[in-house]
């Protein structure tokens, strides 16, 4: 439900612009919080925010300027905004119009396709990016094959996912999916008197922490460079070692990648 508007802090107060470093610590986790809460009523502040730190997070990782990304199931195209105000060649894949709609006009050389099938050859990107998609996919395990496919040897992946368990993990019917996701779909129409817009097993899945890890760290063509709860500061990182608390606790798993062969 939106609530009236309330005076805000000044967007000065809020996480730097594209551009400005950020660090992994606390202040950074309080700034995306406070940023969340204004998920609703200024998006595009938001989105410009999360992107900006996610680049941020990358670049500790790899060179981003002159660097060819590829942002896969880039919605609205925030993220790809981001790469490219810092030099990178960044290209978004994106399979719905309407997301790639929702601020007005197409990101500029947003291409429509499915993260399944990217239209690039055979180890193109020096950088495959995804947030927040592998949850709304039937077949993780096939879109983490297509990024690594996309990506070339010695490339870096960033994969980011909500987990099904996380206090977020049933989107807009959190934290209701908790009691099963029946009851809290039926929750959100009854409350909001509309269906919510994810709906489990159509366009919102169970993806858990542990299954993924097991899957990166099982194959030999990549090296799980970092695993950390996304928006945690980075000590956080101890609660991906403890199987059943990481389901509940890690909110957001960033996998850090590279392509070895
Ligand atoms: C929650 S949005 C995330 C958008 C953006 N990456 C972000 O982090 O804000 C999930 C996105 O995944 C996209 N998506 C769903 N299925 C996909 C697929 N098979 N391949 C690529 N993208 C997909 C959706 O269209 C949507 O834009």
């Amino acid at each position: 439900m939106l609530r009236s508007p309330r005076p805000r802090r000044p967007v000065a107060d809020l996480p730097p612009a594209a551009g400005a470093p950020t660090g992994q610590g606390l202040a950074r986790s309080i700034r995306l919080f406070r940023l969340f809460l204004r998920e609703q009523t200024e998006p595009d502040l938001f989105y410009s925010g999360l992107a900006a730190d996610a680049a941020d997070q990358l670049a500790g990782y790899t060179e981003l300027a002159g660097r060819t990304v590829v942002d896969v199931g880039g919605g609205a195209g925030h993220f790809t905004a981001a790469f490219r105000s810092r030099g990178a060649d960044c290209y978004l894949f994106e399979p719905d119009q309407a997301e790639l709609l929702s601020r007005g006009s197409t990101p500029a050389g947003a291409i429509v396709a499915d993260g399944y099938w990217l239209p690039v050859a055979d180890g193109s990107a020096d950088i495959c990016f995804s947030s927040n998609v592998l949850e709304h996919v039937a077949d993780p395990a096939g879109l983490i094959e297509e990024m690594i496919r996309a990506t070339k040897p010695g490339g870096v992946i960033y994969l980011s996912f909500t987990n099904w368990y996380s206090p977020w993990g049933g989107h807009e019917m959190s934290p209701w999916h908790l009691l099963g996701a029946g009851f809290a779909a039926r929750r959100y129409l009854r409350r909001y008197g509309r269906e919510p817009k994810h709906a489990l097993g159509r366009n919102l899945f169970r993806v858990h922490v542990g299954p993924i890890l097991r899957l990166m760290r099982g194959r030999a063509d990549i090296e799980l460079l970092d695993a950390l709860p996304r928006y945690y500061p980075r000590w956080c990182k101890v609660v991906l070692w403890v199987p059943v608390l990481r389901e509940l606790a890690t909110w957001n798993l960033l996998l850090i990648v590279r392509r070895t062969t």
